[in-house]
């Protein structure tokens, strides 16, 4: 399912559908890597983004995990870049132009707005959903709301 932004009439619709998708994905494979590569995977074909994935977290840092797009960072430090603002707040960043964002870090010069939202198991961040798109003020609060689904879905039944 290929859906361009402007297509989208009716996002939480498709969220709806995603985490429909996503939920019958995971009660048939238990292993978190081929689960987050289809998450990423289901997302990027869907809203055809710049680039989706994951950071995972280990230890003191986040570390890159299934995605699809681009060559990204491998490693981003706490409290660092968007994401890893998001995993020391434990709450979503939606960030309209990620140029006004002090610390930003540009994996992707073609970037130009962001949404990162943690994964939370157990009162925990244990990674972040990172969505980047080369379109300013790209993603919105039922982007946020939606992929905000999808992590809690992650954190019941992969994580
Ligand atoms: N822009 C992110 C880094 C990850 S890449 O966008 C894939 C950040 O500032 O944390």
């Amino acid at each position: 399912m290929h859906v361009a932004p402007s297509l989208i009439g009716d996002k939480p619709a498709v969220y709806e559908l995603l985490l429909k998708q996503l939920d019958e994905l995971f009660q048939h494979e238990a292993d978190v890597v081929a689960n987050l590569s289809n998450t990423a995977a289901l997302l990027k074909t869907t809203f055809n983004w710049w680039w989706v994935g994951f950071y995972l977290v280990k230890h003191d840092e986040l570390i890159l995990g299934p995605f699809q797009g681009p060559v990204a960072c491998s490693r981003i430090a706490y409290g660092k870049g968007v994401c890893g603002t998001a995993w020391k707040l434990a709450s979503s960043v939606l960030v309209p132009d990620v140029h006004r964002f002090e610390g930003h870090i540009a994996c992707s010069a073609a970037s130009n707005s962001e949404l990162v939202v943690p994964v939370i198991k157990n009162g925990q961040v244990v990674a972040v959903i990172d969505a980047d798109s080369e379109h300013f003020e790209h993603f919105d609060t039922q982007d946020k709301l939606g992929i905000e689904a999808i992590a809690l879905l992650l954190a019941q039944k992969v994580f």
